[in-house]
């Protein structure tokens, strides 16, 4: 689905992203998905046009900062490594095997995806250790790396969710940013204060399988005793303001934001 949300937003006109295989990749089941998710959250399309864009550009700069590795976590059916590869840089997915697989199965159709621009690192973060798991794939943890954490941190526990911050602040490169969005407590957790419609989405996603466990409303306190120094947050109003020059009260999508981490205080010229 958020694939197909991918794809839709890449093919609007005046597109603020560009997934040329995610529509592809997300099949027509995915489409259908994201159509029926659509009546309840008509701004989803735009927030994942968004969403995608603002952490490919988090990538491009770091790129342009000098970091050649580029690690995704719960990688989807994402394809950053292969539409923002470039000469000596390293792009690994992390990701539960069976998702792999699939995703290795649905790419072996496309002719002219680069597939080798990917290292896929197969791990179940409930058994295996991710740290372990990107050591046996070649990563190497001295130098700086981009983390991609998109579309993950809500689906797990807090626990889980503060040992991988945790990890990722302790296990590599000091200088390594991390780009993960989240969800305010409000959505995450179905407060009663919720609307009809924001009720009926979570639904959605709870029927798909995917229950929604751990909401952020202030990442300060989370991310310092994490061990960071360094948070940057931006709200999808204000991503909406930057990359379409428009806001609209209306399309009350408060509760999703993105935010930049890192375990060095040097970053904060970002
Ligand atoms: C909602 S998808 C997000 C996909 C992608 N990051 C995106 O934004 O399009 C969640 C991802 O987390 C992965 N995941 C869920 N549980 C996992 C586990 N126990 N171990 C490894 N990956 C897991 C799934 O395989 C899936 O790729």
């Amino acid at each position: 689905m958020v694939a197909a949300y991918r794809g839709r937003a890449s093919a609007a006109p005046n597109a603020i992203c560009d997934d040329p295989w995610a529509l592809r990749l997300a099949g027509p089941e995915g489409e259908e998905l994201s159509r029926r998710w659509d009546e309840h959250s008509p701004s989803m399309e735009l927030w994942m046009g968004l969403r995608t864009r603002y952490i490919d550009d988090c990538v491009r700069r770091s790129l342009h900062r000098g970091v050649r590795q580029v690690v995704i976590l719960g990688a989807g059916l994402d394809t950053r490594a292969a539409r923002l590869r470039q000469k000596g840089v390293r792009f690994f997915e992390v990701d539960h095997p069976s998702s792999q697989a699939d995703k290795r199965e649905r790419l072996s159709k496309f002719e002219s995806y680069p597939i080798e621009a990917v290292t896929f690192v197969p791990c179940d973060f409930e058994k295996d250790d991710f740290v372990v798991q990107l050591d046996e794939a070649g990563m190497d943890r001295s130098a700086p790396a981009c983390f991609v954490w998109e579309g993950v941190i809500y689906y797990l526990h807090e626990e889980a969710a503060r040992a991988t911050l945790t990890r990722l602040a302790t296990d590599f490169a000091p200088r390594s940013l991390l780009v993960f969005d989240y969800l305010n407590t409000k959505m995450a957790k179905s407060s009663p204060r919720l609307r009809p419609e924001d009720r009926a989405m979570k639904g959605i996603v709870e029927e798909l399988g995917e229950p929604m466990h751990f909401g952020i409303d202030d990442p300060t306190p989370l991310m310092a005793e994490c061990g960071y120094r360094f948070l940057r947050t931006v709200s999808f109003d204000e991503l909406a303001l930057e990359y379409t020059g428009t806001y609209a009260r209306e399309r009350f999508f408060r509760f999703q934001s993105i935010g930049l981490g890192s375990a060095s205080g040097e970053l904060s010229l970002w």
